[in-house]
């Protein structure tokens, strides 16, 4: 269903990705689920920029496919519009938080916030106890998030024993509380 106060309504229902109409559907138009080795295309998409103006690190598409379990994706209408990583290190009860990524066009409306949100529930299910990131530019958004900072001691030792100098990273860290959101 198209509004007739719209100009070139039908052009923009027909010829962009989020159309301007009603959509009725019976599949979900937009969810977060597990990444499979499918949407691997799709992660490298939405990261490529990110990685290429140093917000994230590198990562190879084999490493990518290596890891994808560890991933979630956030889909709409087909399309990979969100993407984040929880690698858990279950001896310490802790777990990183990775590759978080909203595409361009779908930022400032909770994606990010929503995405982590699930890691956490994720992680505590799987009873970790901390979440850290390593960050060069988005200290504040994890701060206002909850996230503290810390010191690398703070991290697994196998992720303080590969920690990039260079890169100096700030490592955040976040509490869970251990009440689960059903
Ligand atoms: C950080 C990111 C995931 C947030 O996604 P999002 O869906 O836009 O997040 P939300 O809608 O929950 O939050 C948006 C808010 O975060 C703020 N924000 C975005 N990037 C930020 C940054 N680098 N530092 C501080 N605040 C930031 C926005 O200004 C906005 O603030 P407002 O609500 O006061 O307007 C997204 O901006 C992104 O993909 N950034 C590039 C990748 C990145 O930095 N990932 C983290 C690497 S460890």
């Amino acid at each position: 269903m198209l509004s007739r106060h719209i100009e070139g309504a039908l052009l923009l229902e027909l010829f962009s990705r989020d159309g301007i109409g009603t959509l009725v559907s019976t599949n979900p138009y937009e969810n977060i689920r597990k990444a499979t080795i499918e949407d691997v295309g799709g992660i490298l998409e939405l990261i490529k920029p990110l990685e290429k103006s140093g917000i994230l690190v590198r990562r190879s598409r084999e490493k990518l496919e290596m890891e994808i379990d560890y991933f979630i994706v956030q889909e709409r209408d087909g399309m990979s519009v969100a993407c984040a990583a929880l690698y858990p290190f279950m001896e310490g009860k802790i777990a990183e938080l990775a590759c978080l990524a909203v595409h361009n066009d779908y930022r400032g409306t909770d994606r990010g916030g929503i995405l982590l949100a699930y890691l956490e529930q994720k992680a505590k299910l799987l009873k970790i106890e901390q979440i850290f990131v390593l960050t060069t530019r988005t200290a504040h958004w994890f701060q206002e998030r909850g996230f503290k900072i810390a010191d690398l001691q703070s991290l697994p030792i196998e992720k303080q024993k590969i920690y990039n100098y260079q890169r100096q990273s700030k490592v955040f860290i976040k509490h869970l509380s251990s009440s689960i959101t059903t």
